[in-house]
């Protein structure tokens, strides 16, 4: 393929790759912007096969078949609730790429002398850095998510100082390797200390906190693969990289502001975690009960209704039966809206996903900020699977792990129903004191089992 070809593909992909974002952006492109993305990979792999330098195509095409193979079965066999986990370990294979392309670079480059070298070596360093931190991050993200590791913060002793000191010692050796033109024992040296920087970053973060992490690393693997790009001289990458890397930087500001938690402190790692009151200890009495067909006549009963989603609807796939609630609900004429929380579930717009899917009118699904002014005047709230992003303690206690981090006022609403199948604790592991409030009754059960008992008797 010519260079002008070549760069007219690339170019073409890069614009597919840009609205395949615009795209993701709504819930109504999203599918559109899915699609935008596909063609422009596709795109993108066929023009970088036909690039001169590319040989063995043969040995290319095989290791993509297996690997497409590997992709398919694993896209068909994963679950909704383990997708978080899927995200977090192909973040860390971004990683890994970055890392094994720098060493690659590094064992292979054309001779280069003066300025030219020392950007090059500078790019193998930078590269080989944020690969190796974004690959034990998404691993320990993987486990946390996947229940492998406790979700509690990792609280070493000086955990900052220890932060800031990888970071200086990893500036020190990259100096050092540049101005001895490519020393290798600084550079294997560099990748044991950002192997552990990885780990201990996001080992260090607890709590409700991880989902700005998530979007942290999803950030940190489009800058991995940008660095890729510099190594192997390839545009595209570049650009796609840096997509990936300011648009997971964006969506990890946004993730901070609707937690209220600083978001250099974020970047830092270990933030939020010296508030230790889990509310264990406090005395709350005992929580009051309900059964299915109490709570159809209290929805009868009700002229507004917000059902509030959490992760445990996404375990139960009770989204389909509570859109048929939500249906009949409105049939009598009855106000029925749901109130999304920006982290409930295990992924940045996980609740919205489910909802569409369940083919809920975008209309009466709103953002925390736009429902919480409502709850005074809401009849009933339905708690579906929903915890952390419900709890009070958030508002009320500055030493919960939760503190500051804005919820749904639920407890504000006349009535409060709470889905769930225990008394057990939410991802961060915090009790929850609205389910010993007066006006809240548990239905206890798995949520999708609930909602179809509730079906029954409206
Ligand atoms: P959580 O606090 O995770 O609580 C979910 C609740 O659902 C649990 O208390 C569980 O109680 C219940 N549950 C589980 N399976 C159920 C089933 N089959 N039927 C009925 N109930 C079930 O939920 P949330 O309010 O959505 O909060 C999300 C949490 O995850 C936040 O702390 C957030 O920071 C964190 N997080 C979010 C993300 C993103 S990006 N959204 C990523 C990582 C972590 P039982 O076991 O008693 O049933």
């Amino acid at each position: 393929m010519n260079q002008g070809v070549l760069t007219a593909a690339y170019l073409l992909a890069a614009l597919l790759f840009i609205l395949s974002l615009a795209g993701l952006s709504k819930q109504e492109s999203a599918k559109r912007g899915n699609l935008f993305g596909v063609l422009g990979m596709a795109i993108a792999l066929v023009a970088t096969l036909m690039r001169p330098e590319v040989t063995a195509v043969w040995v290319i095409l095989g290791a993509m078949a297996i690997g497409a193979l590997i992709g398919v079965r694993v896209a068909l066999k994963v679950e909704m609730t383990e997708m978080p986990e899927l995200v977090a370990i192909l973040h860390s294979f971004v990683g890994l790429a970055a890392v094994l392309v720098g060493f690659n670079s590094y064992l292979d480059h054309p001779p280069l002398t003066g300025v030219v070298l020392n950007i090059h070596l500078t790019e193998i360093f930078l590269g080989v850095f944020i690969g190796a931190v974004t690959f034990t991050g998404s691993v320990v993200a993987f486990g946390k998510l996947r229940g492998t590791f406790s979700s509690k913060a990792l609280m070493l002793p000086h955990r900052h100082k220890l932060n800031l000191l990888a970071g200086i010692v990893s500036f020190v050796l990259m100096v050092y390797f540049v101005n001895q033109g490519g020393e290798m024992a600084s550079l294997l040296v560099m990748t044991v200390i950002a192997l552990l920087f990885g780990w201990h970053l996001v080992a260090s973060i607890g709590g409700a906190d991880m989902p700005v992490v998530i979007s942290m690393l999803n950030s940190y693997s489009g800058w991995a693969a940008a660095a890729a790009g510099f190594m192997l001289a390839n545009d595209l990458l570049i650009i796609t990289g840096a997509l990936v890397g300011s648009s997971g930087a964006i969506l990890s500001y946004i993730m901070c502001k609707a937690m209220n938690r600083s978001f250099i402190s974020v970047i830092a790692g270990g933030f939020g975690n010296d508030a230790v009151d889990m509310g264990d200890g406090e005395e709350y009495g005992d929580p009051v009960e309900i059964s299915a067909e109490g709570v159809a006549e209290m929805l009868l009963g009700s002229k507004s209704v917000v059902i509030t989603p959490g992760y445990g609807m996404a375990v139960a796939q009770a989204q389909h039966p509570v859109f048929e609630i939500t249906q009949k609900l409105r049939a009598q004429g009855i106000n029925v809206r749901f109130g999304i929380h920006p982290v409930a579930g295990r992924l940045p717009g996980h609740m919205n996903v489910l909802l569409a899917e369940a083919k809920v009118p975008y209309d009466i699904v709103l953002g925390m900020e736009e429902i919480n002014d409502d709850f005074p005047d809401t009849d009933t709230v339905l708690v579906i699977g929903a915890n952390d992003t419900v709890n009070p303690a958030a508002a009320e206690n500055p030493s919960s792990p939760l503190a500051g981090m804005p919820v749904l006022e639920v407890w504000k609403a006349r009535n409060v129903v709470v889905f769930k199948r225990s008394m057990a604790s939410g991802y961060a592991g915090v009790q929850n004191p609205l389910f010993f409030k007066e006006n809240t009754s548990m239905l206890f059960g798995d949520a999708k089992a609930s909602v179809d008992a509730i079906l029954k008797a409206l």
